[in-house]
Parts: C-alpha cells; sequence; structure tokens
C-alpha cells in the first residue's frame, strides 16, 4: 500500500480534511502526518509522497525533504525549485513567458548584515539614485521582501518619504520596489497539480476572513481563459504543484502580483465552504495519482544519472 505524509504546521482543517477524503477514498494508497526523528542520509521514508506545508520555516524539514527526494520519494513542492526561488526572479522569469508585471527594481540591502562591510560592497553604486529609479517604478510603488510571505514588510508608498521610512526600516532584508497596480478587479487562483486552477475574487483591501468570501469579479470569459492560461504557464515554469496565483486587472490586462506561495493559506477559515472542498478534493486526486505514478515526473535532476532503478 504506498503512503502519503503530510508534513503541516499550525493550519488545523486543511491537513486534517486531506488525510481523511484519502483514506476514504479506497484507493490503494493511505495518507498520515509524516512522522520524523533525526533523518539518516539514506532517508526516502516509508512515503511514496510527502506534501509540505510548511519547511519554509523549518530549516530540518528542508534538508530531510531534499533527501528524501533524491532517495525518491516524491516530494510536493520540489524542495529543490522553493528554495532557488524569489520574487524578483520569478516577476522576470514570468514576464518572459509573456505575463504582464508591475515594473519592479531589486534594491541593495539598506544595512549591512553582521559580518558585512562597507568594503565588501565596492561593487555598488552610493548614494543610489532614488530620482531615477522612482522615475521609471513611478508613485505609488510597494516596497517588499524579495523573498516573504503574509505581508510581513510589504508596504504602499505615495511619495519619497514614506519610501525612505519603509526602506529604513527593512533594515537587512533585501527589498524591491514595484509599480503599484491600481486594479478594477483581483483574482486569486488556487492551483493544484500545475494545471487545475480555481480562479476566485478575492479582495485584499478586506479583513483577512472576508478575502474571499465578499469578494466580487466580473470577469469576461476570455479574460477567466486568459488567467487561467496564465497560471498554468507560471506554475509550469516555475515547477510548482501546489499555489496561488494572484493577478491585479486593471485596463483588461492581468498583472501577476504574486505567485509564489508554495503553501498557500488553505484553511477552512479563510476559504469558502465550496472552494475548501474543491482544494481538498483536488489534492486528494493529485497525490493519489502522483503515488500510483511509477515515474517521478520532477525535473531531471543533474544527479539522476547516479540513482539505480
Ligand atoms: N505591485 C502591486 N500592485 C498592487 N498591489 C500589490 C502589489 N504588490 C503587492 N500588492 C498587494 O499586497 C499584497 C501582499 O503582497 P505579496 O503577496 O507580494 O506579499 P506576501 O508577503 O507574499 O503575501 P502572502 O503572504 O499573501 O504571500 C498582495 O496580495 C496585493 O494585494
Ligand atoms: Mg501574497
Amino acid at each position: 500500500m504506498k503512503k502519503i505524509g503530510i508534513l503541516v504546521g499550525q493550519e488545523t482543517s486543511f491537513p486534517e480534511a486531506l488525510i481523511d477524503n484519502i483514506n476514504q477514498r479506497d484507493a490503494g494508497v493511505t495518507a498520515e502526518m509524516a512522522l520524523l526523528e533525526g533523518t539518516p542520509h539514506s532517508w526516502a521514508g516509508e512515503y511514496a509522497v510527502i506534501l509540505d506545508r510548511i519547511s519554509h520555516e523549518v530549516a530540518y524539514y528542508q534538508t530531510t525533504l531534499k533527501v528524501a527526494a533524491l532517495n525518491g520519494c516524491k516530494v510536493v513542492n520540489n524542495p529543490f525549485w522553493k528554495l532557488a526561488d524569489d520574487k524578483f526572479f520569478g516577476t522576470a522569469l514570468v514576464e518572459k513567458l509573456g505575463i504582464a508585471v508591475p515594473r519592479t527594481l531589486a534594491l541593495p540591502q539598506c544595512q549591512n548584515v553582521e559580518g558585512i562591510s562597507a568594503e565588501s560592497l565596492r561593487n555598488i553604486k552610493y548614494p543610489l539614485d532614488w530620482d531615477g529609479i522612482m522615475g521609471w517604478i513611478g508613485f505609488p510603488a510597494i516596497i517588499k521582501p524579495h523573498w516573504g510571505g503574509g505581508w510581513k514588510s510589504v508596504d504602499k508608498v505615495e511619495n519619497m518619504q514614506e519610501l525612505m521610512d519603509a526602506y529604513h526600516e527593512s533594515k537587512t532584508l533585501c527589498m524591491m520596489l514595484q509599480e503599484f497596480i491600481e486594479w478594477d478587479q483581483y483574482v486569486r487562483c488556487i492551483c493544484i497539480g500545475k494545471n487545475k486552477i480555481n480562479v476566485l475574487p478575492w479582495d485584499p483591501s478586506l479583513p483577512h476572513h472576508e478575502r474571499y468570501s465578499k469578494a466580487k469579479v466580473d470577469l469576461s470569459e476570455a479574460m477567466r481563459t486568459k488567467i487561467i492560461d496564465q497560471a498554468i504557464a507560471l506554475n509550469d515554469a516555475l515547477g510548482y504543484d501546489m499555489n496561488t496565483v494572484e493577478f491585479a486587472i486593471r485596463d483588461d490586462i492581468p498583472y501577476a502580483i504574486d505567485f509564489m506561495n508554495s503553501a498557500p493559506d488553505l484553511d477552512k477559515n479563510s476559504l469558502t465552504p465550496d472552494q475548501f472542498v474543491w482544494a481538498v478534493d483536488t489534492m486528494a486526486e493529485f497525490l493519489i495519482e502522483k503515488a500510483r505514478k511509477p515515474e517521478n515526473d520532477e525535473l531531471p535532476m543533474r544527479w539522476d544519472h547516479l540513482l539505480s532503478e
């Protein structure tokens, strides 16, 4: 019997519902909370698949999942890509797919991390040309970490003073500056298995628990199709099997805003009941299929030739 292990953080609704859903299907595959107790380097565990909802916050899980993948376990999301990823690179990559993105610029960190002195940073031309930078980005702008989540250190700035305050506040974080898209409509797509896309109205201006349930959009069929196609292209390029992708729609153009959520919020208190059922069902089907497949359809790794059958 193939086994699926789930690695979780504080959340309590999605993992439990997913485990029950898989176990009730009688599909020759079982699911359980993954249990770890120190990882030998040859570890693949007893799991055909591990669904990872938390390694971004636990370094021990990160290193364990990479070794699990090396030893043949299928890990969702791909633990290597996840660690290589960042929002600035993602923005540049996504534009190459023909998807609209806000004008975006990476900034040198405001403060030096410990052990780094001015001599180590001779390649950066100071002072930064803020007028030139903002002449291109324009106000209002968003300043946010190149690798972040939970809206931490994300600020909308209206003028140079607000920008300087937010930049100084960011301290040693690597920040990026982004054109603020004044949107007419906003959607968030829950994406499972790269190509199962649920396009949902999502209003970031509402309180957290109402962002899905109280949001409204009116999308033409052509716009909905375009968003689905772009979300699939984006998941394919980034390699995510579990993701949420946000688009801000301005003048009939969907701009990709946040598309790197490797462990998206799928809590039943955030989603509507229908949306929650869709997420649990779709993920259960995806994981069962993945567990049953003999082959690992992840990107080829440079060490694949070392692995025995
Ligand atoms: N360029 C932009 N134009 C308009 N709105 C933006 C822009 N960038 C960010 N936002 C708004 O700020 C919110 C938070 O930004 P973002 O999602 O990039 O940060 P985050 O920390 O990754 O958040 P999360 O935890 O949701 O992933 C977005 O959901 C969006 O509503
Ligand atoms: Mg976000």
